[in-house]
């Protein structure tokens, strides 16, 4: 039986995070973690470096690179023929960034002593000042304090259960041998948008299937319709208000029976089929009950603002707990919850985790909607701005999209950005620091931007509050 000051339950960008930074604050900690690799490996790291964000980025640049050379380099006069797609190649170029990735948190973990131990670990119940922790049948560790990270996993429809071959999850979907020629997707979110666009680049004839009947209702209206129109034109299938019927197989193919928006009852072939409906909270075999650990009516753990459960002691971060399933939110709140427990003081403010689409082009947002701010009654001014008109978007071939700044009518504070455009995942962080500091539009608008760049759009949107573009 060991002592420790901290014990982290998972060891995602959540639960490594937080072991580290209690580290670094002195603190004598562990991170137990029960992932295995499908060599069945220990591997650390959690959904996003093993099967979440850096495999499917892995695959998403591949692929674009893929559709530059067969379809857009001909406009900058470079003629590529004979060019070969290699899968097996692809797939483990992303195998690799992967491992490199989980073992460096190995690595990591060394550097700053912390435990690593693996295992599945559930609450046994408070001994004392000390929480006791089964890791493994018969082995236990003891702790002061307890962050819980144990993530998420995919939701599964009763509909379309998963067999690993034919209808996979997102892990699945990262790992086709060879590109499916026709792939369905239930779920035109996130994961359904991203692994969608990877394999139509690769060539696979894509339908998503999507309950809502408006299209990714998380997102700016304007945002929403200007990229249902740029993937309807690359050639993604999206059917909304789609009601599942169920899913069956034959042989060679699975077939789904649906009703579209209007009532008729639809059929569709696929060679492959993705599930791809949102994540639910991972509290199985934690002990949640035994210990008392208070779940909200989603399965999440009920915390505060800083993360505190109802438990003395006892942390939960990250995709276990509310607020948006995204790695930058789990590290976050880790961090935070590591400061707090070494008596500092700990902060994350939700409205400030910026979201990030990374499909081409990418879409990104931080802060209110338009429709957030109608239905609050709060007054503001709108500036927009489009790539087209901005120099080094056209040098790239880069002009879909736009940039949307929302700020308060009377204060100007910036409320609200929007992108659609290419590397909106990094033009967001400008707007993010803004609102960070609580800026204004007009903070934007005398910062010096550099010319040519696409950062320049974030400038001119922010002229745009004020009906000042130089540009348009
Ligand atoms: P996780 O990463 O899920 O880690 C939890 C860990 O805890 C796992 O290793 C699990 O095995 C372990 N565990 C669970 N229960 C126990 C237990 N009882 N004992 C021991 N160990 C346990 N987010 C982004 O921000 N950007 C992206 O680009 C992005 N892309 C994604 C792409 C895909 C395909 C998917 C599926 C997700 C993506 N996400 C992305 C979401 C991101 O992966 C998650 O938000 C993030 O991993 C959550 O971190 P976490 O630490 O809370 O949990
Ligand atoms: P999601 O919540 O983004 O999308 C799920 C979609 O499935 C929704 O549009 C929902 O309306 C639809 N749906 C639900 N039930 C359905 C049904 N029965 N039939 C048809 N459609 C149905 O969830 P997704 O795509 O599974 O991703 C999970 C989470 O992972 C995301 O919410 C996000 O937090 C994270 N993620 C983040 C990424 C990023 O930051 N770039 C990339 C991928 C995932």
């Amino acid at each position: 039986m060991a002592d420790f000051d901290v014990v982290v339950i998972g060891a995602g960008p959540g639960g490594y995070v937080a072991a580290i930074r209690c580290a670094q604050l002195g603190m004598n900690v562990a991170c137990v973690d029960e992932w295995k690799n499908v060599q069945g490996k220990a591997s650390l790291g959690g959904t996003c470096l093993n099967v979440g964000c850096i495999p499917s980025k892995a695959l998403l640049e591949s692929s674009e690179n893929y559709e530059r050379v067969t379809h857009d380099f001909t406009a900058h006069g470079i003629t590529a023929t004979d060019v070969q797609l290699d899968i097996a190649k692809m797939q483990a170029r992303k195998d690799k960034i992967v491992s490199d990735f989980t073992l460096g948190i190995n690595q990591l973990f060394k550097k700053n002593k912390v435990t690593a131990l693996h295992g599945r670990a559930s609450l046994l119940g408070r001994d004392g000042e000390t929480w006791r922790i089964a890791i493994a049948k018969g082995e236990e560790v003891r702790a002061q304090h307890v962050i819980i990270a144990t993530g998420s996993t995919p939701r599964v429809l009763p509909q379309a259960p998963l067999d690993g071959e034919r209808i996979v999850d997102n892990a699945g979907a990262l790992s086709f041998d060879k590109v499916p020629k026709r792939l369905a997707i239930i779920g035109a979110g996130v994961i359904g948008l991203e692994l969608g666009s990877v394999w139509r680049r690769l060539g696979a004839e894509v339908t998503l299937l999507e309950a809502a009947p408006a299209f990714l209702a998380v997102a700016d209206e304007q945002v929403a319709k200007e990229t249902l129109r740029i993937f309807t034109k690359q050639g993604l299938k999206i059917h909304l208000g789609v009601q599942l019927d169920g899913v069956t197989q034959t042989g060679k193919e699975v077939r789904i029976a649906w009703h579209d928006a209007q009532g008729a009852a639809q059929i569709l072939a696929a060679d492959k089929l993705i599930v791809a409906v949102g994540r639910v909270p991972n509290t199985q075999g934690l002990g949640a009950e035994q210990a008392g650990l208070l779940l909200d009516a989603a399965g999440r753990i009920e915390v505060d603002e800083y993360c505190r459960s109802n438990l003395v002691n006892v942390y939960a971060v990250g995709d276990v707990v509310r607020g948006p399933m995204l790695a930058h939110k789990a590290s976050e709140e880790g961090v935070m919850v590591a400061e707090l427990i070494a008596g500092q003081a700990g902060h994350c403010d939700l409205n400030l985790v910026p979201s990030v689409m990374y499909t081409a082009p990418e879409i990104a947002w931080v802060g209110k909607t338009e429709q957030q701010l109608k239905k609050e009654n709060v007054a503001y001014k709108a500036g927009q701005f489009p790539f087209i008109a901005n120099g080094r978007a056209r040098a790239l071939g880069e002009t879909a999209g736009f940039v949307k700044i929302l700020a308060d009518a009377a204060t100007d504070r910036i409320l609200g950005v929007h992108i659609v455009g290419a590397m909106a995942s990094e033009l967001i962080q400008q707007a993010v620091l803004a609102m960070a500091f609580s800026a204004s539009s007009e903070d934007l608008a005398r910062t010096v931007h550099a010319h040519p760049s696409l950062s320049e759009v974030m400038h001119e949107a922010a002229l745009a509050v004020d009906k000042r573009t130089i540009h348009i």
